[in-house]
């Protein structure tokens, strides 16, 4: 697929999207902004050379203080002097030593989460090479950081579920995570119109063949390895799903939104929700986690802190902090 026809489909899906637009899926802030970014070709495929808001890049770790354009304009990621790059180059291998003394403590081996960390070089982005016992090893911060999510759901699971589906994924890494932790997983991914353009571009790159594009409303086949869903065909899957994943996503939602999703999943059957979100909103617009409205039919099974993330705003490059806020690692089962 390339990226020409992706951005053709792409404008099929947000003429669609608009017609199931009042469903509750919609969050009229994000999408609104994202949908007015103008797309080419060549920024679809490289699409982590830019900056782009909500597709899972953070403005420290990835943009270096750049904030994502609200204006419609995309700008370019900032090349970074040889100074900031080594500097880089240090806090990655860094954050990678800690990373092999956690796996290492917990009984993973090497060879399961190497290839969760490793980089595939096919959409752009600052991708930077560890060298490990003489090996070189690509990794951006992003795949750094993320990698451990999908481990993380294996334990609390208690083994990677056969059917997966992921809500709010920004661009699909986590999706990509599984299926290299557990190749045989069937996974779908939802997420807003612009996010499931650049999934579809990326994963249709680290997958090719595997991915089904559902986006218009002919049937969704039951054959596809993934499977990239807009909210409003959640309701049209013919296959089982035994678990909904979620990071940093639900804490951006609307009561709306979330109640939107928790009646899809309860519909489809989804028996366990395993998500990282923030305990408290940081505005009025969002739900506190202990509020969520699908809590009426899904229970916590577990809970535990993951981190205290700083709670920032960014003016002219600088970081501003104003204080912090704790995350935590749900499991929810569905009430019997
Ligand atoms: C901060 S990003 C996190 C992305 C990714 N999970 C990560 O942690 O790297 C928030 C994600 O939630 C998605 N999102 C926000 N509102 C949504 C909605 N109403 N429906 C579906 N996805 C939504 C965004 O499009 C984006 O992919």
């Amino acid at each position: 697929m390339d990226s020409a026809y992706l951005i053709h489909r792409y404008s099929d899906l947000c003429a669609e999207a608009d017609r199931n637009a009042d469903l509750g899926w919609r969050s009229f802030r994000e999408d609104g902004q994202k949908r007015r970014f103008p797309l080419t070709a060549e920024i679809i495929d490289r699409f982590a050379d830019y900056i782009f808001g909500g597709i899972g890049f953070e403005v420290r770790n990835d943009f270096f203080g750049l904030m994502p354009s609200t204006e419609g304009a995309i700008l370019r990621r900032p090349e970074l002097s040889d100074e900031q790059r080594s500097q880089h180059l240090q806090t990655l291998s860094d954050l990678f030593r800690s990373m092999w003394s956690a796996f290492n403590a917990a009984g993973v081996a090497p060879k399961t989460w190497l290839p969760l960390i490793t980089a595939d070089n096919v959409v752009g982005g600052l991708l930077l090479t560890l060298t490990i016992d003489g090996q070189p090893l690509l990794v951006s911060s992003h795949t750094i950081r993320v990698a451990p999510r999908a481990l993380m759901m294996r334990a609390a699971l208690k083994g990677v579920p056969s059917s997966v589906l992921e809500i709010g994924g920004g661009h699909g890494r986590f999706v990509r995570d599984v299926l290299k932790l557990a190749p045989g997983t069937r996974i779908t991914y939802c997420d807003l119109p612009f996010n499931l353009l650049l999934a579809a571009r990326y994963l249709t790159r680290v997958f090719p063949g595997d991915v089904h594009l559902a986006w218009d409303n002919t049937p969704i086949p039951d054959t596809a390895r993934i499977t990239i869903v807009p909210p409003w065909r959640l309701a049209d899957i013919p296959y089982s799903i035994d678990a909904c994943c979620n990071f940093l996503s639900f804490q951006h939602m609307q009561a709306d939104n979330l109640a939107f999703y928790g009646t899809a999943l309860h519909q489809l059957g989804v028996r366990s929700i395993y998500h990282v979100n923030r305990l408290t909103p940081y505005h009025d617009g969002e739900v506190a986690l202990d509020d969520y409205p699908f809590r009426d039919v899904y229970e916590t099974e577990s809970r535990r802190f993951v981190a205290s993330a700083s709670k920032s705003h960014w003016i002219d490059g600088q970081e501003h902090k104003s204080g912090s806020v704790d995350q935590i690692a749900e499991v929810l089962r569905l009430k019997q």
